[in-house]
């Protein structure tokens, strides 16, 4: 059953499914103040201090909020280097949910991904997947391997009623299949909630689907599950089969179907952390050897015991709906009140944030200008909102040091989980707003320092002209005190 609480008017809110016995106090700067502060972070928000940030939207990662059983669970962590019983515990209940074979701790997906594209990925093989991730790229890349994304055209396009934009287009992974040739295909990805699309899900037929053309040609598949957790919302409730199913049965069907299932505890689970879970006693010890080396023990793998107790408990957590609903159902409040002043959002409304369309909120500058990336900057000039580059900037270069430029530019304004109230979504909503009234005033950026790989993180950048500057002095003209 979704909370989504109709009130007297007929008005429906996404109600808070649970209460706040512990806060932090934020800081919301002045225009002014703000200003000098992304100045200062080379216009990178990765790069501004937190004590400058009102509200983080910039990931979900490692920062949703944690349920009193899970601090409880931490306190009766058991250390050991080896055998912690904690470790026995965290392998029991992914046994539970997910109804794996074989756990390997990591300290988090990204290591997952290293450990998986180092024993499978040989050079010049290509691994197929619905969408890339920024880290999942890198590494296959790294290895020497090069990605195919097939993702169904529709889950590029902005707005679309597709219930299931992350779905893999399946006569495509045939024909890539019949083009590569098998054995050049390290493996078929799929990644749940679709992260660089707007946290768009995929549905279990698609994913059968997938896994059965895979299976047919020998290639192995891989279930990138770090968003498990939205895209388990949007199975529940927009994929009929599942609608009397129970998130465990989904998940252990899934659990099932991929060879090799990862994700990072820094989202499913809302603890930090990650994990590799094996079907094939083969592929287990072809990866075994790599969490020592790279991790830590078999027992931990890089997290820290009470961690792993906190996520054994989140990943529990995870399968009542009350819990998993809260994201998705804050996503689609904030793109329908944006939707009201004309914003232009990624439709349906997907999980992870609320993903705005920076190509056409920034039309008017260049694509070169990193469109996604001055809006990013304007916005948080604009509220003190901490929002992600989902765009050109989060790619890297061609060989030839030529631009590649992203498929979607996107301003992420993720929603971590269970952390904001639902006047600061409607804060968010209302600046976002007057920045779209204002959006002539946006200008373009340009990189100070352009780092080799994954430039996102710590480039620095800065704007083409004074637009910041015309930018402050409208806020403080519309606004007068008001922050
Ligand atoms: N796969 C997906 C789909 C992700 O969203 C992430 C992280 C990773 C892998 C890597 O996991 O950060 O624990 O190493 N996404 C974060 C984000 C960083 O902000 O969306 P990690």
């Amino acid at each position: 059953m979704s909370t989504s609480i109709k009130f007297r008017g007929g008005e429906t809110v996404p109600m808070e499914m649970h209460k706040v016995r512990m806060v932090q106090k934020v800081n919301l700067l002045s225009p002014d103040e703000r200003m000098k502060a992304i100045s200062e972070a080379g216009n990178n928000t990765f790069l501004l201090k937190n004590r400058d940030v009102f509200l983080d939207m910039l990931t979900d990662s490692g920062v949703n909020a944690m349920s009193q059983e899970q601090y409880a669970a931490m306190m009766n962590a058991d250390d050991a280097y080896s055998g912690s019983e904690t470790f026995y515990r965290l392998e029991s209940v992914i046994k539970d949910v997910f109804g794996t074979e074989y756990f390997l701790p990591t300290h988090q997906g990204r290591a997952c991904e290293n450990i998986i594209s180092r024993c499978f990925v040989k050079p010049g093989q290509t691994v197929i997947m619905n969408y890339h991730f920024t880290t999942t790229k890198a590494h296959i890349e790294v290895n020497g391997g090069e990605v195919v994304e097939i993702v169904k055209p529709e889950g590029l396009k902005v707005t679309s009623d597709l219930p299931f934009k992350g779905n893999m287009d399946i006569d495509a992974l045939k024909s890539e299949i019949a083009r590569l040739g098998a054995e050049n295909v390290a493996y078929v990805r799929l990644e749940a909630g679709t992260n660089l699309i707007g946290g768009q899900p995929v549905s279990v037929a698609n994913m059968r689907e997938a896994c059965a053309v895979a299976k047919q040609h020998g290639i192995m598949t891989v279930f990138d599950a770090s968003l498990l957790s939205d895209n388990l919302y949007f199975i529940k409730t927009r994929e009929p089969e599942f609608a009397n199913k129970s998130l465990n049965e989904i998940t252990l069907e899934l659990g099932k179907l991929f060879d090799i299932t990862y994700f990072s505890a820094r989202k499913l689970g809302c603890a930090r952390g990650g994990g590799i879970l094996v079907n094939r006693e083969d592929l287990y010890l072809t990866m075994q050897g790599l969490v020592p080396l790279f991790e830590g023990f078999l027992t931990y793998g890089g997290m820290s015991v009470r961690e792993m107790e906190a996520l054994a408990v989140g990943l529990k957590e995870g399968l009542d709906m009350n819990v998993i609903e809260q994201t998705p159902i804050f996503v689609k409040a904030l793109c329908d009140e944006l939707q009201k002043s004309g914003v232009p959002v990624v439709t349906p409304a997907g999980g992870l944030g609320c993903h705005v369309n920076a190509e056409e909120f920034c039309s008017h500058i260049p694509v070169e200008e990193y469109r996604s990336g001055a809006l990013a900057a304007a916005f948080y000039i604009a509220s003190g909102v901490r929002g992600m580059e989902r765009g050109t900037l989060s790619e890297s270069r061609n060989a030839d040091g030529s631009e590649r430029f992203a498929e979607m530019e996107l301003l992420r304004l993720a929603i971590p989980k269970r952390v904001y109230t639902l006047s600061q979504i409607k804060y968010v909503a209302d600046r976002l707003s007057w920045l779209y009234e204002n959006r002539e005033l946006i200008g373009g950026l340009k990189f100070t320092f352009e780092p080799k790989i994954l430039r996102f993180f710590f480039g620095k950048l800065e704007p083409t002209s004074d637009w910041q500057t015309k930018l402050a002095a409208k806020f403080k003209a519309d606004f007068g005190d008001s922050l």
